[in-house]
């Protein structure tokens, strides 16, 4: 299966749900491997602290920014794991229609903050639509949504979360029911190379209903 995290918006949290989905699906005895496609590669430098601090299971990350290969790539990978997740570039180019075309599930993750979070976002699920257009076998790619870094009781965030079911469907994309809340563990777990689910608390609570969610979507693959 080859889930792909994936937005226009810079710091949307793409990285953290690639490592963290990573540590969780590896703890759940699934063959994992990370796709870095994000030129910064954030990912292949967390793996890097995790490798460095000893913490197994050992999380491996191919890089790939070439667009040509990223196919050939993906699918050579799913021979041998389980899961195969991509960590999205932060703009448009050359890869995102590859990405999306090769992904069973793209994880959009929505921050509610403020500003242009809802613009930039609506720009990636443009570019997703017009992707599945010119699909020649009329399917569509599995989209969901995810909030992340909610703050909980905050009116300004309900406000947002409340107005995403319009967004999803007028792009035909899912709404995740899990919301990542806005939780220091989630910024230690990519600072000290581990994943959420290894740490007690509410992250770990909210990335393993996640994880379940993910589990329960009926995608073929
Ligand atoms: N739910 C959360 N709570 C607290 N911090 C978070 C949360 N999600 C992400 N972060 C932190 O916010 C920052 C940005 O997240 P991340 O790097 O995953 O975003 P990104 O979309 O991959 O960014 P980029 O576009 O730069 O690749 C990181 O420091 C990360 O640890
Ligand atoms: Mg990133």
């Amino acid at each position: 299966m080859v889930i792909s995290s994936m937005n226009f918006k810079g710091g949307a949290g793409k990285t953290m749900i690639s490592t963290n989905l990573a540590v969780a699906f590896a703890m759940l005895g699934k063959k994992v491997v990370i796709v870095d496609t994000d030129e910064s590669f954030a990912s292949t430098k967390w793996a890097a602290r995790r490798e460095d601090a000893g913490h197994e299971p050992v999380i491996p990350v191919m890089q790939m920014i070439e667009s040509k290969t990223i196919v050939s790539t993906v699918r050579n990978l799913s021979e041998n794991n389980d899961i195969i997740l991509v960590d999205g570039p932060p703009r448009l180019n050359a890869l995102v229609s590859k990405i999306i075309l090769l992904s069973d599930l793209v994880i959009v993750p929505v921050p509610p903050k403020s500003g242009n979070d809802r613009e930039v976002t609506e720009d990636f699920l443009e570019e997703f639509d017009a992707v599945q257009e010119r699909r020649p076998d009329g399917e569509r790619t599995a989209a969901y949504l995810l909030p992340n870094m909610v703050k909980e009781g905050y009116n300004l965030h309900k406000a947002f979360i409340q107005s995403l079911p319009q967004l999803c469907e007028d792009y035909q994309v899912g709404l995740f029911d899990n919301h990542l809340g806005d939780l220091v563990a989630f910024g230690e777990s990519n600072q000290f190379g581990l994943g959420v689910v290894e740490q007690s608390g509410k992250a770990k609570q909210q990335l393993t209903a996640l994880v379940q969610e993910i589990e329960k979507l009926s995608i073929n693959y």
